[in-house]
């Protein structure tokens, strides 16, 4: 039912890259990008509002909700102060929109480290979709490569390393044979999000892979230190790819 929600915002981040890099490589932030995209996915699909943009900057509600939201990232860290509104730790603890944020952040990061991988991704998006036309959600399954990509992000940076502490409440036995990806935690506490999080993680990293070149400025390797936080783990500091359109 929301599935035009996380296309129409995923096309709007789109033309903002393609307004700064139609006609050659630009260098852009693409963290903050993918941060708001993440947030007004989840805002618009939760309360029917977008907050990030420029169609919302001067608008007192987005100021407040981003002025908040920095707060508990600032220097794209993630902290997690005790007393911050309920809303919040829905939003991004438990609603996964800075988890959605970071798997994107350290794939692409990846990909610009392994330019080889980036052009296979890139071989098979043109292999599967139609040239100029976006890849929709009933693509993904078709693109096993990237799905791979996704799955090997999860393994290497894991958004929750740590997963979420439980104590159980009678004695069980741990069984877990044939399913090894403990990303989104198993059982009847597991992550409700996943089939949401696979999609926007997949549908945003087709679309940038689809639609623009990517290479590292001056050819430097993007630094994958990781930040520190209390439950997701994030890319430290900032990190500006260059980015020019497929013409
Ligand atoms: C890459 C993205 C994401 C990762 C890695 C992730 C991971 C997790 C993990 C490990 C848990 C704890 C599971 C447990 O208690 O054993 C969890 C819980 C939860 N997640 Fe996610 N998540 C992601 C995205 C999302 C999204 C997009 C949403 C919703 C929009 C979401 C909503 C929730 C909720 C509501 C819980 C609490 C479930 C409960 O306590 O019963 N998550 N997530």
């Amino acid at each position: 039912m929301l599935a035009g929600v996380l296309m129409d915002e995923i096309k709007i981040l789109l033309r903002k890259l393609h307004s700064i890099s139609a006609h050659k490589f630009t260098k852009v932030e693409l963290g903050p990008l993918i941060s708001g995209l993440t947030f007004n996915i989840v805002t618009r699909m939760i309360a029917g509002k977008r907050y990030y943009g420029e169609d919302v900057v001067g608008i007192e509600e987005a100021r407040q909700f981003r002025e908040l939201v920095g707060e508990m990232f600032a220097d794209g860290r993630a902290t997690y102060p005790g007393d911050f509104l309920p809303i919040f730790k829905y939003f991004d603890r438990q609603g996964g929109t800075h988890t959605v944020a970071a798997t994107i952040e350290w794939a692409m990061s990846n990909l610009l480290n392994h330019p080889g991988v980036l052009k296979k991704a890139r071989a098979e998006v043109d292999d599967f979709l139609c040239p100029k036309q976006l890849q929709d959600e009933t693509d993904l399954s078709k693109l096993q490569y990237l799905q791979n990509i996704v799955s090997e992000t999860f393994r290497l940076y894991p958004a929750t390393p740590l997963l979420v502490p439980h104590i159980s409440s009678d004695n069980c036995t741990i069984g877990v044979d044939g399913y090894k990806l403990l990303t989104f935690g198993l059982g009847r506490r597991a992550c409700p999000g996943m089939g949401l999080a696979n999609r926007i993680i997949g549908l945003t990293l087709g679309s940038l892979i689809q639609c623009f070149e990517w290479e590292r400025v001056d050819g430097k390797a993007i630094d994958m230190v990781e930040g520190s936080a209390d439950i997701a783990m994030p890319k430290l500091g900032p990190w500006k790819p260059n980015a020019k359109l497929v013409q």
